[in-house]
């Protein structure tokens, strides 16, 4: 694995890599990104080539501000300046009408794109020297356990990037929040870094949840997915012996004590789930955290998890 301190010649290389439509895996505050031209049709397939995923599931372009947002998008509501200015740069990201400047490609044919600016200090030097967006999934095959350490990321995968830079663990550790500002009302369709309630706040009205025997309008919205390779088992409380993640105190090296705080939680539950499933048991089995809405996001991945 070609692995990369984020110096400043690396970084350049990293810009220059994009430039010429090579993949670059990079890091985001959320999870570490398969990056490329999102305006490089040929990049963007090969992007879907790596990760394994189907062409009808769209990429989020990254962009360098509100203002790279607006030349990606055909409108720019008014309540999408808003949640910029709330939460930009950070873990969320809006579905808008898309531009001509982004390929149909990126957005699955869609005649929408998603956006976001990402707060990771490495992203932002990439994305600002790069000069276009940048279109990344999860630096993860499809279905499979997102990235939130270079460690994580899928040897064969990253052979087949050009380059991995490495921006240390991903501080929010959990994918962004992806709300839908192209229909009316707008919509939650991924909880994620940013809760519900907040951009709630700053909307001044209830996200709806499109439900999930509906169409896929959202890939995020498959029933499997965030999936480790072993059997994840939701349980009310961890017993000895049973590896997995716990609230109380872990009664042997296969028990992960997790926070009892929900955005704590999520900053670790990827990595623990990584590190319990590379020693490669059955099962793996999570305490139900509260069902509180604050908790919504860990609750999604947990659930998706663990579907069959
Ligand atoms: O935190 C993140 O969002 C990470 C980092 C790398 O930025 N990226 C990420 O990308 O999670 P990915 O490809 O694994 O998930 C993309 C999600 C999909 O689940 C889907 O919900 C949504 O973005 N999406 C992308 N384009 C869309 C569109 N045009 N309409 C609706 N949803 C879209
Ligand atoms: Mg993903």
């Amino acid at each position: 694995m070609k692995v990369l301190a984020p110096t400043n010649e690396n970084l350049a290389r990293a810009a220059e890599t994009l430039r010429s439509g090579g993949v670059v895996v990079i890091p985001t505050e959320t999870v570490y990104g398969l990056a490329c031209d999102a305006t490089n049709v040929e990049a963007v397939r090969r992007v879907f080539e790596i990760k394994g995923r189907p062409s009808s599931n769209p990429l989020i372009v990254h962009v360098s501000g509100e203002a790279q947002a607006t030349t990606a998008a055909r409108e720019w509501p008014e309540a999408a300046s808003a949640l910029v200015r709330a939460f930009w740069p950070g873990p969320l990201t809006l579905v808008v009408p898309r531009s001509e400047n982004i390929p149909p490609e990126v957005a699955a044919g869609l005649d929408t794109v998603a956006l976001r600016m990402p707060s990771h200090p490495v992203a932002r030097a990439i994305i600002g020297l790069a000069g276009f967006p940048i279109a990344a999934p999860s630096a993860n095959r499809f279905m499979q356990l997102s990235p939130t350490r270079v460690e994580h990321i899928d040897p064969e995968l990253a052979a087949q990037a050009d380059l991995v830079v490495d921006g240390g663990p991903c501080e929010v550790g959990i994918e962004s929040t992806v709300v839908d500002l192209s229909s009316d009302p707008p919509e939650l369709l991924r909880p994620g870094g940013v809760q519900r309630e907040e951009i709630e706040g700053v909307l001044g009205l209830r996200l709806s949840m499109p439900d999930d025997g509906g169409p896929k309008r959202s890939p995020g919205m498959h029933r499997r997915h965030y999936a480790p390779r072993a059997k994840l088992i939701l349980v009310e409380r961890l017993e000895s012996g049973q590896a997995g993640l716990a609230f109380g105190t872990p009664s042997g090296p296969d028990q992960v004590q997790m926070p009892t705080e929900p955005r704590t939680y999520a900053a670790k539950l990827f990595e623990a789930l990584h590190r319990l499933d590379a020693a490669g048991p059955a099962i793996i089995y999570v305490e139900a955290p509260p069902e509180d809405p604050a908790w919504e996001a860990v609750w999604d991945r947990l659930y998706r998890a663990s579907a069959e």
